[in-house]
């Protein structure tokens, strides 16, 4: 599961690599949108579809669904609504070895339901201070934690539900993404806090995607970093390219699914 309430951190991109990364290791995988009015993920899946309608390409494609948010008037009905629409989509996925959650940049009920079913949750962090503010208030020389924000605040709520109904805990994974070549003071401060933080809310760090053009063309295309070895893909492959591509094999590994990546993507 992908979340974060600020927008635009990488969600919907990152959501795309790990199924297309997983099914790449021979994973049966499901997708689920739950930011279906925005469907930035669902967009990129039926750019893939088309790709793979049109040329014939042997990629391989998630099963997926989409949850809207309800239309009820009524605050409770609505709840219930988009609890029973969550679990329908959750037991139609059911035979997937993996399910790939995308959520909305904001607070809303169906987000906050997905986070309590996340085995993993991984929050993509653009790397600024701006950003920071989404996981807590920290003091004006941005050295100091303040207290934590209400995202971080939402998500040990989450925790603590889980707890009370048995299931195992949250792993909370926090990436930086569009890392910078500039200003390695500022991006020292920036990880410095980061474990700081992550010792208070209890999340892990793990490595980034750097800041790479290529991630917009590739949405167009429906295609990953990952298929651009495959022939007639219609996307060059630079050294560029190959470095993004590690990344994303590191960020497998921090959360721990990479034992046979190497061998396959
Ligand atoms: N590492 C990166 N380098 C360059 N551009 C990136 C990178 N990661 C994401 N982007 C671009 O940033 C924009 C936002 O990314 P994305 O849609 O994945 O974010 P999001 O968190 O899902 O946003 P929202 O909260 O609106 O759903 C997209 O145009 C995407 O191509
Ligand atoms: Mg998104």
């Amino acid at each position: 599961m992908l979340g974060n309430e600020k927008g635009g951190s990488g969600k919907s991109t990152t959501a795309m690599h790990l199924a297309v990364a997983l099914m790449k290791n021979g994973y049966r995988v499901g997708t689920l949108d739950l930011d279906a009015r925005q469907g930035t993920f669902s967009r990129y899946i039926d750019n893939r579809r088309s790709l793979v309608e049109e040329t014939g390409l042997p990629l391989p494609l998630p099963e997926h669904r989409r949850v809207f948010r309800s239309e009820a008037a009524a605050r409770a009905e609505a709840e219930a609504e988009e609890e029973t629409k969550l679990r329908t989509a959750l037991a139609e996925l059911g035979d997937r070895d993996f399910i790939v959650v995308d959520t909305p940049g904001s607070d809303s009920h169906l987000s906050r339901v997905g986070h309590t079913n996340a085995d993993t949750l991984i929050t993509p962090l653009n790397d600024s201070f701006l950003d920071i503010d989404l996981l807590a208030r920290i003091d004006r020389e941005g050295r100091k934690v303040l207290a934590p924000s209400v995202y971080s605040q939402m998500v040990w709520e989450q925790r603590q539900r889980r707890a009370l109904s048995g299931r195992p805990p949250i792993d909370w994974v926090v990436m930086r993404n569009r890392l910078g070549h500039v200003d390695a003071h500022n991006k020292r401060d920036i990880a410095r806090l980061l474990d700081q933080l992550a010792k208070r809310l209890g999340f892990r760090v793990a490595p980034g995607f750097g800041e790479r053009v290529i991630f917009r063309e590739l949405f167009h295309k429906g295609l990953t970093l990952l298929d651009l070895r495959a022939e007639r893909s219609g996307a060059p492959f630079s050294v560029s390219h190959a470095a993004a591509r590690q990344e994303v094999l590191a960020l497998l590994d921090a959360i721990g699914l990479s034992e046979r990546a190497e061998v396959s993507l």
